[in-house]
């Protein structure tokens, strides 16, 4: 069976690069990306390339290339969804935050939805695939709404798992050359087989086969969480040792370069922080968690659920420690923030270290000044508000936004980094020392940058992961 016409429901972080690529790529397939937020659907639509919606390195000339020629994003929902044959499903699933399983189970409002949407619109077959990251067995659930909620009888439907690996910020060579493609679905009857081969055939274009891995729907499923649950926890591993490290005088990045020499352990997602941020690690393992108690299995739940709070306790010490260091009190001082989105080459937020740190330092009664090459004032504000932690006047009192790093260093008491901007390294760090209180303290919480030059021009520094006499 061959594909021709592709819609995917969410132009996302996730939904928006991923058809991209695929339009890029596989030039004979219409591809539409449809959304119900139309202010985004017209960011996509921008002409001014520099506008999109998400901004990930080279988004632009992927777009560039297919937008107007196979690849469209849209507002259309009913109309992309009966003219495609394959439809991909990558709308949100948060944290619930009301009602059972609040606070950790995946909300799959949304997918319900779409999942109505699709049985009602439909009037031909459809392969629908699971591209948001959901909790193990919800494509049953998908099928029995598709299936008893069809206007029409005749029309069939088979459902696959295809999880997203792509990591913000490296999405587009994540896509390129991904060191895997997961594709679950219903391997024991013959229409579940070619519906694999349907979206087999579609990633084959520029995928070895070898990398495309077919697996049943559970374990496909189940695989997203487990793959991001293993990542989250080498950095809640890492981070415990930090703390560790900043007593003994051990070096937190020499430990973790010799252990990861080990080829059993391998050298990658090891680097000490100020804590995970992004959409996907805490809500999925917290999605894990409740799906081991939901089964009764508490120790699984136990184990899983130590790596959000050893991340918890690494954004809140690091913070501490801020307040402990300025002499015990930040009432009333400024504090620059280097920094605001969760990672580099993002300006994605969500979840970001920044926003719990901010939140504490505010709670103090700090003056905080942010920069951040990527992320406006407006979004900083939105993720505080979200807290609820205090009125958006305070919010808007207690922290400024400057577009400029010396500006937003300027009288500063101390600096913290809090992303890991590879443009904070080449900064003229003698002409920011001096126009900063005395003694000027810098926090590395990202450990990007050379301590012993800073040092010598006058910083007192902290690293994470590294013990400072002077502190
Ligand atoms: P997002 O919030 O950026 O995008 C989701 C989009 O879906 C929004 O624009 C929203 O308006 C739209 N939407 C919601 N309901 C809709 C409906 N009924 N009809 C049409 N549009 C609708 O989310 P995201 O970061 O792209 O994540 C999407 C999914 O992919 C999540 O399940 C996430 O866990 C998973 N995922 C995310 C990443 C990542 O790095 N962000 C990576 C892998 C997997
Ligand atoms: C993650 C997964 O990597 C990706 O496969 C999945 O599809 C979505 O979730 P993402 O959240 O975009 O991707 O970025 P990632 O590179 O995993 O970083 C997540 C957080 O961990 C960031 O805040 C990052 O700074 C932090 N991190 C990562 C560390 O603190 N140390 C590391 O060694 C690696």
């Amino acid at each position: 069976m061959k594909i021709k016409n592709i819609c995917c429901i969410g132009a996302g972080y996730v939904g928006g690069p991923t058809m991209a690529v695929i339009a890029q790529k596989c030039p004979q397939v219409k591809v539409t990306v449809v959304d119900i937020n139309e202010h985004r659907i017209n960011a996509w639509n921008n002409k001014d390339l520099s506008k999109l919606p998400v901004y990930e390195p080279g988004l632009d000339k992927v777009v560039e290339e297919a937008r107007g020629r196979n690849l469209f994003f849209s507002t259309q929902v009913d109309q992309a969804i009966d003219e495609a044959d394959m439809i991909f499903i990558s709308v949100n699933t948060p944290t619930k935050t009301y009602g059972k399983g609040k606070g950790m189970a995946a909300d799959l409002k949304y997918i319900e939805l779409c999942a109505r949407q699709i049985a009602r619109v439909a009037t031909t077959d459809k392969i629908v695939v699971e591209k948001s990251t959901l909790p193990v067995r919800t494509a049953s659930a998908i099928k029995s709404i598709l299936d008893n909620t069809s206007n029409d009888n005749k029309v069939k439907f088979q459902i696959l798992s295809n999880p997203e690996f792509l990591a913000e910020g490296t999405a587009v060579t994540d896509l390129l050359n991904p060191d895997r493609v997961l594709i679950g679905g219903d391997n024991t009857t013959s229409e579940g087989k070619e519906a694999i081969a349907a979206l087999v055939n579609i990633y084959a274009d520029w995928v070895p086969k070898q990398r495309i891995l077919t697996t049943n729907v559970w374990s496909s499923e189940l695989s997203k969480l487990t793959a991001n649950a293993f990542l989250a926890q080498r950095v809640s591993s890492i981070n415990s040792l930090s703390e560790l490290c900043e007593k003994t005088e051990a070096d937190v990045n020499e430990v973790a370069k010799a252990i990861g020499m080990d080829s059993r352990i391998g050298s990658k997602f090891l680097k000490a922080s100020v804590g995970f941020g992004g959409s996907c690690f805490q809500k999925d393992i917290l999605n894990l968690v409740y799906i081991a108690k939901t089964y009764g299995l508490e120790e699984v739940a136990d184990y899983w659920e130590q790596v959000i709070i050893m991340n918890d306790h690494q954004k809140r010490r690091f913070a501490h420690n801020i307040i402990s260091t300025l002499f015990n009190t930040v009432s009333g001082k400024k504090i620059a923030f280097l920094g605001w989105a969760f990672k580099k080459d993002t300006n994605d937020t969500r979840e970001s270290a920044a926003i719990y740190v901010a939140d504490e330092l505010l709670s103090e009664q700090s003056q905080i000044s942010v920069y951040d090459p990527k992320v406006n004032a407006e979004q900083m504000y939105t993720d505080l508000d979200y807290l609820n932690t205090r009125s958006a006047e305070e919010t808007r009192n207690g922290l400024l936004v400057n577009q400029d790093p010396y500006e937003a260093c300027k009288d500063a008491h101390a600096i913290a980094i809090l992303t890991e901007w590879d443009e904070f390294k080449t900064y003229d760090w003698q002409k920011i020392y001096d126009q900063m209180q005395k003694p000027a303290f810098l926090f590395d919480g990202r450990g990007i940058l050379d301590i012993p030059p800073l040092e010598e021009i006058g910083f007192v520094c902290y690293k994470i992961g590294s013990s400072n006499k002077n502190l």
